[in-house]
């Protein structure tokens, strides 16, 4: 990954489009990676290039940099506008604000502005995405960028209560988590008895679940683990409770055991759906033997 800032220039007069472009191009840590000559053009260039700061003009014709932005904040959301005016009145800076903009500049305006104003408003946006995506890296096992270190990290969602939404949870984390790419993730229901994790998922197969496990968890081979797992399109592996409540018996705190210390073997990250019961397994499930 390259630190040097990617700028979009957006202006409807050709001469500061120029002019912006040669400024910038003496500066070694910013790039220009595009000029666009209307809030149309800006938008479609913002989203295929991907810049991380808009220079924008706020007088354009037909859509204005205020419209443009108020765009930009929902097709392209990571790049961050600086706007341009002539006019410093307070209603403008207001509604430029209001639009998304990170950063004013009233025209005319010194190079120095121009430069430190775009490395400030990079910097907060990268501090502030660096925030956002820690805890969910941190949750998955791993910090940004990194390969996970094995075995994974098992996170247990529990409350004494039901339907609080440990289950929603549970299941949008292992989503988000398989969805931020290159983690293996697991989701075990652990609701032994009324398990819905396969209800959420829209997930219902026929004789695989952990209870079809029992006689291996016996035995303490695991070795058809994987065959009783079922891949939801979202890329999490999903290991369903028992079907009908009463196989929830089978299952001793020994079986929860050896199945999440199997799956923290084989995955980053492992979410436990709990049930609002602490009882042996779902100790088992949700304590780490150290
Ligand atoms: N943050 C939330 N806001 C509103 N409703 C929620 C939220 N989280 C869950 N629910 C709803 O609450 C109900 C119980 O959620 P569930 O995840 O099954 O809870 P639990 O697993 O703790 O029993 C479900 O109908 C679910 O859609
Ligand atoms: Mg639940």
């Amino acid at each position: 990954m390259t630190d040097r800032i990617k700028v979009l220039i957006v202006d409807d007069i050709p001469e500061t489009r120029d002019h912006l472009t040669k400024l910038l191009g003496f500066e070694s840590d910013i790039d220009v990676v595009g000029a666009a000559a209307s809030g149309a053009e800006a938008i479609q260039m913002a989203v295929a290039l991907g810049p991380d700061v808009v220079l924008m003009d706020i007088n354009m014709p037909d859509m204005d940099g205020i419209a443009t932005t108020e765009q930009l904040a929902v097709k392209c959301p990571a790049a961050a506008v600086v706007m341009m005016s002539v006019q410093g009145e307070a209603d403008y800076l207001r509604r430029s604000m209001l639009a998304g903009a990170r950063e004013f500049l009233v025209k005319p305006f010194s190079s120095d502005e121009l430069t430190g104003s775009i490395r400030q408003v990079w910097t907060r946006e990268r501090d502030k995405q660096s925030r956002i995506v820690a805890p969910a890296a941190a949750a998955a096992g791993a910090t940004a960028g990194t390969a996970y270190a094995a075995p994974g990290t098992v996170v247990a969602v529990f409350s004494p209560k039901g339907g609080v939404g440990r289950t929603t949870i549970a299941v949008n984390l292992a989503v988000a988590a398989a969805s931020l790419g290159g983690r293996r993730v697991a989701l075990m229901d652990a609701s032994f008895q009324f398990g819905d994790v396969g209800v959420l998922l829209n997930l219902n197969p026929k004789n695989k679940s952990i209870a079809d496990l029992t006689s291996q968890l016996e035995t303490g081979e695991l070795e058809e683990l994987d065959s009783y797992m079922i891949e939801h399109s979202s890329g999490v592996r999903v290991l369903l409770a028992p079907s009908s409540p009463e196989q929830a018996e089978l299952i001793t705190a020994m079986h929860a055991r050896r199945v999440v210390e199997r799956l923290r073997a084989e995955h980053d990250l492992v979410v436990v759906d709990c049930p609002s019961s602490f009882n042996d397994a779902t100790l088992a499930s949700s304590t780490r033997r150290t």
